[in-house]
């Protein structure tokens, strides 16, 4: 048994009952990387079907046609979900299968699947938590500028508003968006994510009406589903300077200030963080009158996804002025999409999430690993991803213990899935999938959660 780790609790100490009765344990996963079923019974095309065909960007040419087949296999997955001793599924809806053609008519056999999934995860005793938007658009819209196009919020409205009122009889755990800051930033900015675009105004714009959309989102479900306990996620990662010096540290603020806070601000009344991150007073321009009333929700929870911690520097890059120092340059442990593995940043984290007044609650909502799994005689062995969760769930307790109302933690993700550009190389699941045969097998990492659990 390890004694200590470095934020100074013992792991003899992580036990289920520890985190409480009330605490939620759950699994996440989203519609375009798990579902396959890609124009199943009258699904539309989405911006990511486009975008893995089209755009040369995804590891070796792959796309999410059949994924994980989630579309056919939802049975034998919540199965896995419920064997592995979690309550909670976190899922996306595809926008496109609910609405083909973006808006207008809605797509009877699309709004019948997901009643499928809600009412077996109900009939197993697992909670169904609904995510509303996780990066799958209607290629209709990206076609039209997509989050750049402020028309999104009458399109996200109307998505909304549909979707809201069809389950909200058996759904009352929504979440508006999944991380802004991935589909904006490197949709928009970076390119590498749909639809590829590298515009700094692209990107400008789409920050705002996601913030919008955000907070348009909760007050749509508020209105539409009574009792609802009502989230959104953010990304976050723990930024820190490579080194003590100022211009290090300041170049830590600004990053910290796009990663951490871009988003959550302007839900919490605050506004964007533009006293540390000038160039964000740019959005300004796309400001119309009432916009900064209409940017401010009062969230149920926020929904912390943490991945790794990030070092940075100050360098010459126009707007943020830092970059990263690569975990890899670094000499420290990372994941095999070069995140450092770095539990302590999580508990940082949770404390800092805590200090916002407007934040009554938090969930962790994501958090996992793509670490190399070993096969063998029909077992799937993955000693660092177990290592990894009993790490995290550390920092989390310790960061309860400390006050920090953090109630939930959810891994992303059950089964293996389509990593966005990394297609299907990188590995999450706690359920190993065979993607030639589409066989599924329970990794030592599920076993160490039914355990767990129990
Ligand atoms: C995200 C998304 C997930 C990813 C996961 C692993 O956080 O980027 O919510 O879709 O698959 O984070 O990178």
């Amino acid at each position: 048994m390890r004694e200590n780790n470095s934020i100074g609790l013992k792991v003899f100490d992580l036990t289920k009952a520890n985190f409480g009765s009330e605490f939620k344990w759950g699994v996440a996963a989203s519609s375009y990387q798990t579902e396959g079923g890609w124009d199943a019974d009258g699904k539309g095309e989405s911006n990511w079907d486009y975008f893995s065909r089209k755009s040369g960007k995804i590891e070796r040419g792959e796309n999410a046609d059949v994924a994980a087949d989630f579309y056919h296999k939802y049975e034998e997955d919540i199965d896995l979900i419920k064997a592995m001793n979690f309550n909670v599924f976190r899922f996306s809806i595809s926008w496109p299968r609910i609405l083909p053609q973006g808006t207008g008519e809605v797509n009877q056999k699309g709004l019948d699947f997901y009643h499928r999934v809600i009412d077996k995860c109900i009939s197993v005793g697992v909670e169904p938590w609904i995510t509303i938007y996780h990066w799958d658009l209607p290629q209709v819209f990206e076609s039209q500028g997509g989050w750049a196009n402020r028309k999104i919020l009458d399109w996200f409205s109307e998505f909304t508003e549909v979707v809201t009122k069809e389950y909200s009889g058996k759904v009352k755990n929504w979440m508006v968006i999944n991380e802004q800051l991935s589909f904006v930033g490197a949709g928009y900015l970076a390119g590498v994510l749909a639809p590829g675009k590298k515009s700094i105004k692209a990107f400008l714009k789409a920050v705002h009406h996601s913030v919008l959309c955000n907070a348009e989102g909760g007050r749509i479900i508020r209105k539409n589903i009574s009792e609802a306990n009502i989230g959104t996620t953010f990304l976050t990662a723990y930024i820190e300077p490579v080194d003590q010096q100022k211009k290090n540290m300041e170049a830590a603020m600004r990053v910290d200030a796009a990663v951490n806070r871009l988003f959550v601000e302007p839900a919490l009344g605050l506004g964007y963080p533009e006293d540390t991150l000038p160039v964000l007073k740019k959005i300004r321009k796309y400001y119309e009158a009432g916009d900064e009333e209409r940017m401010v929700f009062d969230f149920d929870f926020i929904g912390i996804q943490y991945y790794f911690r990030t070092v940075v520097e100050k360098s010459i890059i126009p707007g943020i002025r830092a970059k990263e120092v690569k975990a890899s340059e670094r000499g420290v442990p990372f994941n095999e999409m070069g995140g450092e593995i770095y539990p302590e940043g999580l508990y940082h984290i949770l404390k800092k999430f805590s200090q916002y007044k407007g934040i009554r609650n938090l969930l962790v909502t994501e958090n996992g690993t793509c670490l190399p799994d070993q096969l063998e005689n029909g077992k799937v062995h993955d000693p660092d991803r177990i290592k990894y969760f009993e790490d995290h769930l550390t920092a989390i307790l310790k960061a309860k213990q400390e006050g920090v109302n953090v109630n939930g933690y959810f891994v992303w993700s059950p089964t293996d899935n389509f990593e966005w550009d990394k297609g299907f190389r990188t590995r999450f699941g706690l359920v190993y999938i065979d993607f030639q045969t589409l066989q599924r097998t329970m990794k030592d990492s599920g076993s160490w959660f039914q355990e767990f659990l129990k």
